[in-house]
């Protein structure tokens, strides 16, 4: 059986285009014992991919040239000869960019979609929701009346790290990259106060300015110069959780900054960069929280759905230019 798979092409250098990336046709082999054949549902797009473009060794291995890209997945269990999925099982897991696949069933997972739309468990309830739950509550530790500011405020983690720290009772404020997402921010999500750092410029002060107590905890999911400028403005015993670093993913050589290490001393804060998946003893308890918060309507969350496989290339691309707000997903 002849499929459609997405391929790396070239390794991009800065930020990466279209043309890094290939369709192709490729044939379907028939499935073994354990092994399940699966048709996606939705793919997540996640910046961390971006690391996976390039040749270097890091903490999860590297997409192979002429090889299928891979990410997060829902997909329909279409034939199974394994014991614990069944024909019609909806699934998770990490899946090769193809129109039907056929995988082991050891890195899988079934998902109960009946409470909750599906597509939730590549976002709020999956490794987006995961991970703002735990780099807050268990790397920052909010007290009520702290000031908390996020980076990367209306992508899919920041959007939960500041409705998570309102629920915890403090002051929140976003950094984020157009007037519309400072709106949405604030009207709909919460957020008390939001920056748009592409047309503030002194961002140091703009921060000094609607943090008047100080940060108390900075979520820092994008690094670089806005990070600089929050660290500018830290109150004794800050905490802060490095999440993400996108500002620099496309970086072609290592940017300088400021030396930290006199800040933190001076204020003796605390800085920490987390990775979700060490925390997985955690999860229970985040997913019991974070649902009981939706039921209650106290954490609202958002999709940008982008519709089409052949569209996955530019629905990842489309992370580096900002173009979604909450969780960017790729619907099949
Ligand atoms: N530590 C972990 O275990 C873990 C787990 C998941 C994600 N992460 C990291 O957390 C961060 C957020 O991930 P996410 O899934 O929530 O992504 P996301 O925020 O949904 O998407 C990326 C967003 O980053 C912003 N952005 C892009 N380029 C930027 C730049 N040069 N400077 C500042 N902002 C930029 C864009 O919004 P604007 O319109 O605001 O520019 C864009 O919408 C990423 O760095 C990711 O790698 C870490």
């Amino acid at each position: 059986m002849n499929m459609n798979q997405i391929v790396l092409a070239s390794r991009p250098k800065g930020i990466p285009q279209v043309t890094d990336f290939r369709i192709e046709p490729a044939e379907l082999r028939s499935i073994k014992t354990d092994e399940v054949l699966l048709k996606p549902l939705f793919f997540s797009v996640d910046p961390y991919m971006r690391g996976r473009m390039n040749e270097a060794k890091s903490y999860i291995h590297a997409f192979q040239i002429d090889k299928p890209i891979e990410g997060n997945a829902l997909a329909r269990v279409i034939e199974s000869n394994s014991v614990r999925f069944n024909p019609g099982d909806v699934v998770m897991g990490m899946l090769p960019w193809s129109e039907m696949s056929v995988v082991s069933d050891k890195e899988l997972v079934k998902v109960d979609a009946s409470q909750v739309p599906l597509s939730y468990f590549l976002s709020i309830l999956g490794m987006n929701g995961l991970t703002a739950y735990i780099g807050l509550m268990h790397i920052c530790k909010p007290l009520a009346g702290e000031t908390v500011v996020v980076s990367g405020a209306a992508g899919a983690v920041g959007l939960a790290v500041g409705q998570i720290a309102k629920i915890q009772g403090c002051r929140v404020i976003g950094i984020t990259g157009s007037d519309d997402k400072v709106k949405l921010l604030v009207d709909k999500y919460g957020f008390d106060e939001a920056i748009n750092y592409k047309t503030t410029t002194y961002m140091s002060n703009a921060i000094g300015t609607v943090c008047t107590d100080g940060v108390d905890i900075y979520f820092d999911n994008v690094g670089g110069e806005i990070s600089d400028a929050v660290l500018n403005n830290l109150n004794f015993q800050a905490r802060i959780a490095i999440c993400g670093q996108i500002s620099i993913y496309n970086s072609t050589s290592v940017p300088v900054g400021p030396r930290l290490q006199p800040r933190l001393l001076a204020k003796s804060a605390m800085m920490r960069g987390f990775l979700v998946n060490n925390f997985k003893s955690e999860f229970p308890d985040a997913i019991r929280n974070i649902t009981k918060w939706m039921y209650e309507g106290k954490l609202n969350y958002s999709e940008t759905t982008i519709h089409g496989f052949d569209k996955l290339p530019v629905a990842f691309l489309g992370l580096f230019n900002g173009d979604n707000v909450g969780k960017m997903i790729v619907k099949m």
